[in-house]
């Protein structure tokens, strides 16, 4: 046994499998640049009140989840629990909404909850993200959604359903969380449940007790209760989402775990993923710059999870990845022949051939081995004989079909190899 473990509830990818994590994370941030989103590359922490004002302090993100810590010069710094916070300082920082906007970015990297860990619940997520900012466009909103649509797609995924609803503005939300919490005040609700009711109303309609489910099933939902402006907002975003062919179902009931949402908001669901079935979400966040103390503009963004999205292409059994770690794999028998070869990867791997060689002086067979095990579709062996005539043998490994290339005209021969469709 090893004397180091990994921290409990962090899921690592090794090869095989992390060809499948970084074919669903390229597939996710694919869809992002085509819709014309700039990289932005941001900290993995933060000062801890960034994420106390920005994320809520009534969250159970930032109550509960941040891993949270002095440095050494006494600053409290927090590792980043969500993308949006972050970058709305950068972009407030560096003055990106004096520019033309709305600004848009894409991230993807690693995030850390203090959660519980379990099946798809880990303390160190992977997400991909996006966020467009300044502009309040409903063609906007609906631009997001389709973009985590197309990423999903991209990866052949079909189990996913979006599910949206509107969350109200500034000058609706706060009507509509009195008479929600004129509603709970009203229920036999435990202590705890009652505390909320005053700090976070809207987060008692998510408990998942099926005795609170019951009792708030006649709720006031917001939805019923926004006002002209932001129904009006809400109506449009549905309707472009329909032109460009996004099928969604309302959720008015709805609650998401952070507490900038304004207006537009929604989640990505597959129902192959048991418990936690979110493989994405997001929304809008209108108050959000403003409160960080940057200009009053708007936002909206998701945040797909890269890991949850792997788990439910799993369970569509779709192989995303290419496992194997090259196309050739090069077999010397001797001295001589691996000089020749050690040479020859170099012109093949500059040819962009993905090309490795059977290192520490292995016989033919378990050479022949390694080559099956790397995935490689070639083998490329070279004996001392082959070497005297000047060529070299490439073998098919999947078919054993073999045939002799001349060492002159390698790198080209082996590449029209490759490119050969598979039989
Ligand atoms: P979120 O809903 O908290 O939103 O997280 C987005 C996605 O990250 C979730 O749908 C889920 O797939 C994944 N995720 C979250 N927590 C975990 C976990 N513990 N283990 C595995 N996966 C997890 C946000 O983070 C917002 N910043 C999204 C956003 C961007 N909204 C606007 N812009």
């Amino acid at each position: 046994m090893s004397t180091f473990t990994a921290p409990k509830g962090i899921p690592e990818y090794y090869p095989p499998e992390s060809a499948d994590f970084l074919a669903v994370r390229d597939a996710l941030t694919e869809a992002a640049r085509r819709a014309g989103y700039g990289y932005i590359e941001l900290p993995l922490f933060e000062d801890t009140t960034l994420f106390a004002r920005g994320v809520g302090e009534s969250t159970d993100v930032v109550t509960k989840e941040m891993y949270t810590f002095a440095d050494r010069g006494g600053r409290s710094v927090t590792l980043r629990p969500e993308g949006t916070a972050g970058v709305m300082r950068s972009v407030i920082e560096h003055g990106l909404d004096r520019g033309q906007l709305p600004v848009k970015v894409y991230y993807t990297g690693a995030f850390f909850r203090y959660e519980r860990p379990q099946a798809g619940r880990y303390r160190q997520l992977q997400q991909v993200g996006v966020e467009a900012i300044g502009v309040d466009d409903p063609a906007l909103d609906a631009e997001v959604i389709a973009i985590a649509d197309e990423g999903y797609r991209r990866l052949g995924l079909t189990g996913h359903r979006v599910e949206i609803t509107s969350l109200g503005d500034s000058t609706c939300r706060p009507a509509y969380r009195a008479k929600l919490q004129e509603f709970l005040r009203g229920l036999p609700l435990d202590e705890e449940t009652r505390r909320r009711t005053e700090l976070n109303p809207l987060r008692v309609l998510d408990d998942k007790r099926p005795e609170v489910q019951d009792l708030v099933a006649d709720a006031p939902l917001m939805v019923d209760h926004l006002s002209a402006e932001a129904k009006e907002h809400y109506e449009q975003v549905k309707a472009y989402l329909i032109d460009l062919g996004v099928a969604f179902v309302e959720n008015p009931r709805m609650v998401r775990g952070l507490d900038y949402y304004t207006k537009t908001t929604f989640e990505f669901v597959h129902d192959g993923l048991g418990a936690q079935s979110g493989i994405g979400g997001g929304g809008r966040y209108d108050g959000l710059m403003a409160e960080l103390g940057g200009q009053d503009l708007s936002g909206i963004g998701f945040g797909l999870g890269v890991d949850r999205t792997l788990l439910a292409c799993r369970a569509e059994g779709i192989a995303v990845g290419d496992q194997a770690r090259c196309d050739v794999y090069c077999v010397p028998m001797g001295e001589a022949a691996k000089r020749c070869l050690v040479t020859a990867m170099g012109g093949l791997r500059a040819a962009g051939i993905r090309v490795d060689l059977a290192y520490g002086g292995k016989g033919l067979k378990g050479a022949m081995k390694a080559a099956d095990r790397s995935g490689a579709r070639f083998a490329l062996v070279l004996g001392e004989r082959d070497l005297e005539a000047g060529s070299a043998q490439l073998k098919e490994l999947a078919s054993g079909e073999q045939r002799a290339v001349s060492l002159e005209t390698l790198v080209d021969d082996v590449q029209a190899a490759v490119a050969e469709p598979l039989r």
